[in-house]
């Protein structure tokens, strides 16, 4: 810089304010990059005393000496300075960091909830482990059937209603049957009822199973009906089952599942793989406008037509059978008022079954 290039080293007043200005910028450095910009400013290459070392080049020989040492003690004021600087600075930059990276490892983390499990899903369970608690069997059969376990081993007539297509899911696709899927005679299951005949198909009495699973129909979602829904069906075949067997696993299974107050009461009515068959109510305490029974199932024995079919002698051995919605019964059980609460899969819903549904 040219203002410095008169600087004359051997000018004891002149170094003094030199010093003097880099000391003050150096003291004045509030943190490493004030410190750098000083240390640029007072010792760099366009320093006063950078100016100062090559005028020492112009001066006569004689006078050298002495103005290196002046210049070299102005050198050692200044870099003591910087040294001394920053050593303090360096030590304020690290506590400051160091404040400012602490972890509290006491502080409240941000709260994240694990899933809950759908209410469905763990009645599914306790209706098994219920069954399994009797000693019976839990069996599954598959969801796309074919029409002769849905229908035929029921002893559904060939032209019953519930065959129809606006009640039954008919699987196209195959080639057994041509254009018509009604002709493939594969249905996605209406009920779990099929799952006894493949029970009695494979295993000799005495039998005793419980068979919960998905059923599949063509109705729309509303408040009380959905197309895929859950049954459970029970099975018992033996020697010597009545009625009165069926009534007494009937009102056990409801007290299990509506508390001590709960009892059953059948109605006489009709299904194909019945006889006698009744429709099963519960006494249900909470219902709306007092007291009173309420539609849960269907049930009876099994239909000697059924047993036939499933290579069991009606002579010999009798059972009963029964079946009901695990909708219906999570519905019942918890008022719960609207399908669309059970299928939408919103985890608020879940999260009430889990004790954790008012966190958050
Ligand atoms: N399968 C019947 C339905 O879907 C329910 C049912 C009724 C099952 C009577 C049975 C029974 O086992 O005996 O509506």
């Amino acid at each position: 810089m040219s203002e410095h290039q008169s600087v004359n080293p051997l000018d004891a007043g002149q170094m003094e304010t030199i010093v003097n200005d880099a000391l003050a910028a150096i003291a004045a450095a509030k943190d490493l990059d004030q410190f750098r910009a000083a240390k640029r400013d007072h010792m760099g290459e366009n320093s006063p005393v950078a100016a100062a070392s090559k005028a020492i080049g112009q001066l006569p020989g004689s006078d050298r000496a002495a103005a290196g040492k002046a210049l070299g003690a102005a050198r050692k004021q200044i870099s003591d300075a910087l040294a001394a600087r920053e050593t303090v600075l360096e030590e304020e930059e690290q506590t400051r960091r160091l404040a400012e990276e602490t972890v509290d490892v006491t502080a409240a983390s941000a709260r994240t909830y694990p899933g809950a499990r759908h209410p469905l899903g763990s009645l599914i369970d306790e209706v098994g482990d219920f069954f399994a608690a009797m000693g019976w069997d839990i069996a599954e059969g598959p969801e796309v059937e074919h029409e002769w376990f849905n229908f035929d081993a029921l002893n559904f007539d060939i032209d019953h209603p519930a065959r129809q297509m606006q009640d039954t899911f008919y699987i196209d696709g195959t080639t057994v049957g041509g254009d018509n899927p009604e002709d493939a005679h594969l249905v996605m299951r209406t009920h779990t009822s099929p799952v006894q005949a493949h029970v009695m198909l494979g295993q000799k009495p005495p039998i005793y199973v419980a068979c919960p699973g998905k059923v599949f129909r063509s109705d729309e979602l509303d408040a009380t009906h959905t197309p895929v829904f859950h049954q459970v069906e029970g099975l018992a075949i033996d020697k010597g089952l009545t009625m009165g067997h069926l009534k007494g696993v009937l009102d056990h299974f409801a007290k299990a599942m509506f508390g001590p107050a709960a009892r059953t009461r059948l109605r006489p009515s009709f299904f194909p793989f019945t006889e006698p068959s009744a429709e099963m109510d519960l006494w249900f305490p909470q219902k709306k406008g007092g007291a009173g029974w309420i539609e849960w199932g269907g049930c009876g024995m099994v239909n000697p037509n059924v047993l036939r079919a499933c290579g069991i002698d009606p002579e010999e051995y009798t059972g009963f059978a029964f079946g009901m919605g695990l909708e219906r019964t999570l519905m019942l059980r918890h008022s719960i008022a609207d399908m669309h609460d059970i299928v939408e899969g919103d985890q608020r819903f879940s999260l009430q079954f889990t004790g954790r549904g008012k966190g958050k």
